[in-house]
């Protein structure tokens, strides 16, 4: 297959690309800037540079690529998009984001209507933002959380699965690349168990998030899928066990309402009350195999 790789420079695009080349496939990935072509050309891909927010640099971009499917993996978390995060201003940070997941999932799929691209794969999201209320573990037929800075990740969803597409709501990431800045903040202690760490996080290793990406090409899957291992597990237990992988003193214990005027509601909220989720979905209609079923093999092989 020809597949565009819309965002193919970040955390799960340089996974993702080579294992699309791997498998045969011929890609043409994205990035705003010319600096990072050759990275793109070593990974196997054909480099183009394409601002996602410019709607008529991603008609051009996709109709010279003509793909049979689009990857759309835009997101803007890194600093250098965004700064450095403030938890008590997440809307700040995650704005560039929202508008690569509202504006830039429109102009893709314009571009795919346009070119006759009948396939796209987007990124969506599954780690403590499950609706909360109920179990502790959401399926993809329960609500995400609804609050003002869901709505973009919402229209994404509601978009693509419209056009025949599919939204891999994966779990937070770990593995090559992707984890360095959350180690670094819990080697210096700055992540906290809140209350009694109760916040429930998917985890999922970038490589079978990758894997699951490559499965849901080729078998051209339709609908929202949740891309996380079989382990949803509380604060109260991955942290302690991911401080002691990295070498890091045991987390400190602060109470809720000391953590909402140091860290303010999103990040409280998320720690305390946020919601895992099931990947059954994802295993029986993707047949989808995870090297790391667990976070606490996953941590131990790729953190040590
Ligand atoms: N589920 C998760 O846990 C999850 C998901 C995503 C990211 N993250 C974390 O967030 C951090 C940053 O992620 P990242 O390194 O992938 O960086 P990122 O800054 O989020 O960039 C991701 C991709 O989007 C592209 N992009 C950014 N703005 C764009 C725009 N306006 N138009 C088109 N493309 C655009 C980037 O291209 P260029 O930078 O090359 O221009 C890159 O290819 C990492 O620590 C990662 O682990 C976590």
């Amino acid at each position: 297959m020809r597949v565009f790789v819309a965002g193919g420079s970040g955390v799960m695009g340089r996974r993702l690309v080579p294992l699309l080349v791997a498998r045969g496939h011929q890609v043409t990935a994205t990035t705003t800037t010319a600096a990072k072509l050759p990275l793109l050309e070593e990974l196997g891909a054909e480099g183009v540079v394409m601002d996602g927010l410019d709607g008529a640099a991603v008609g051009e971009a996709v109709a010279a690529a003509r793909p049979d499917a689009i990857v759309h993996q835009m997101t803007a978390l890194s600093a250098g998009h965004s700064g450095k995060p403030n938890p008590r201003r997440p809307d700040r940070f995650f704005a560039a984001t929202n508008r690569l997941r509202s504006e830039g999932v429109d102009h893709l799929l314009a571009a795919a209507e346009a070119t006759g691209v009948s396939h796209l794969v987007a990124q969506g999201h599954a780690s403590m933002n499950g609706g909360r209320s109920g179990g502790w573990v959401k399926t993809e037929d329960d609500p995400l959380e609804v609050v003002e800075g869901t709505r973009a990740i919402t229209h994404l969803e509601q978009a693509v699965v419209a056009a025949g597409g599919a939204v891999l709501r994966y779990g937070g990431f770990y593995g090559e690349g992707a984890h360095d800045d959350q180690v670094h903040l819990i080697r210096k202690r700055l992540v906290p168990i809140v209350g009694r760490g109760t916040g429930h996080v998917s985890w999922v290793h970038i490589d079978d998030a990758a894997e699951a990406t490559v499965l849901a090409v080729e078998r051209r899957a339709h609908g929202v899928f949740n891309i996380v291992d079989d382990e949803p597990a509380p604060v109260s237990e991955w942290l302690p066990y991911l401080a002691g992988c990295v070498g890091a003193k045991p987390p400190r214990r602060i109470p809720v309402w000391l953590a909402r005027l140091l860290a303010g509601e999103m990040a409280v909220g998320a720690l305390v009350e946020g919601r895992g989720f099931s990947n059954a979905k994802a295993k029986r209609d993707l047949g989808w195999r995870l090297r790391y079923p667990t976070w606490r093999q996953g941590f131990k092989e790729a953190l040590a």
